[in-house]
């Protein structure tokens, strides 16, 4: 896939169905309607497509994104059913509900694609050109909506277009969407069900189905336009190491880990208890790609420090830099204890 794609669009016909799944095999970004809003689709086992996915949005973050499948047998091989998530899947899919589960351990979805975290927001569309696509690709779709971020969803063909021409390869044109908001999202988790984000599924249909009123998790809301958690500090929202973090490490002492950036390893790399490059030719879509699943390597028993090298700013480098402040700054024990 090439750096700047030229966008086409094509209406969504079978032939649009095969080459939309082409597309995203080989790593490309395909927009798709789903029956609430377009979705930016790529293959979401496929690391580097994801990183490609971020950067086309715009301002590059790792919020983590939906993956989207054809029916709940294939959700179960993302994620963890409750009884109640059971409830609602079993009632409300095909349509436009997320679910934010526990992923399970086989998760064939990549770590940027959820942000690093153990949890997973699996959704099953009600739109026949979505689901065309899920079953002709065969795997898990990651997909926010397709529109740069800080824009609203776009719930036509000619939207995506004017946000995204030249960043992705293809645009799938099924003609409005029926519902034209997010889907609703509701997380279940250890405790009672809790709605994230408010959307095309009335809360009172949930509510009917759980059998009682939905929590809102009022911390954890997440707002539609910005693509982000209104309160991001406080979402499940980062993958946090057990190791301590050093940010712009220019040397390795003995016992840490390493996780380099670029040709030139800083010295006392000999000595890291284990190394692991995010690029070594400097390649920020490939640092972006690698990075929730090398933090996770290098996070092992007996180091008790990760040094990481300095990553530039340009680009996905903002998000890397953002996530790694992130997951290096001190536990939050304030926010954790308030949940007790
Ligand atoms: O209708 C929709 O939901 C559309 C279509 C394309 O499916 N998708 C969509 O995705 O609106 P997006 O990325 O624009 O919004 C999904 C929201 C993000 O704000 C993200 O933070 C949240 O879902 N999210 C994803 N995974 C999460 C997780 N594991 N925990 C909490 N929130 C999560
Ligand atoms: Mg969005």
């Amino acid at each position: 896939m090439t750096a700047e794609p030229t966008t086409r669009v094509i209406a969504a016909d079978a032939n649009a169905i095969g080459q939309a799944a082409h597309t995203l095999s080989a790593g490309g970004l395909v927009a798709f309607p789903t029956e609430t809003v377009y979705g930016l689709g790529a293959d979401a086992t496929n690391a580097t497509a994801i990183a490609r996915l971020y950067a086309a949005k715009g301002r590059p973050d790792f919020n983590p994104l939906i993956a989207h499948v054809t029916d709940i047998e294939t959700a179960r091989t993302l994620a963890v059913f409750n009884s109640e998530a059971e409830k609602v899947a079993a009632t409300f899919w095909p349509g436009p509900l997320t679910l934010v589960l526990r992923k399970t351990l086989m998760c064939p979805v990549a770590e940027l694609a959820t942000a690093g975290l153990d949890t997973i927001a699996v959704r099953v569309p009600n739109h026949p050109v979505a689901r065309d696509i899920l079953r002709a690709l065969g795997g898990p779709i990651a997909a926010p909506s397709a529109n740069r971020s800080g824009h609203v969803s776009p719930t036509t063909a000619a939207h995506v277009l004017a946000d995204l021409r030249g960043r992705i390869e293809l645009i799938v044109d099924g003609g409005p969407t029926s519902v034209g908001v997010e889907s609703t999202i509701v997380a279940c988790l250890d405790g009672r069900a809790l709605l994230l984000r408010p959307g095309g599924l009335p809360r009172t249909e949930l509510e009917r189905v759980l059998g009682g009123a939905l929590a809102d998790a009022p911390e954890m809301r997440i707002d539609a336009e910005a693509d982000a958690p209104i309160a991001p500090g406080m979402l499940a929202s980062h993958y946090a190491p057990k190791a301590k973090l050093q940010l712009d490490a220019r040397r390795v002492n003995a016992g840490e880990a390493l996780l380099a950036f670029g040709p030139k390893l800083p010295p006392g790399a000999e000595r890291a208890a284990r190394v692991l490059n995010l690029s070594q030719r400097g390649d920020l879509v490939e640092a972006a790609a690698n990075l929730f699943s090398h933090l996770r390597a290098l996070d092992m028993p007996g180091v008790a420090k990760i040094a990481v090298m300095p990553v530039p700013h340009d680009g996905l480098g903002e998000a890397i830099n953002d996530r790694l402040a992130r997951a290096a700054a001190p536990r939050e024990s304030a926010a954790h204890e308030r949940d007790e």
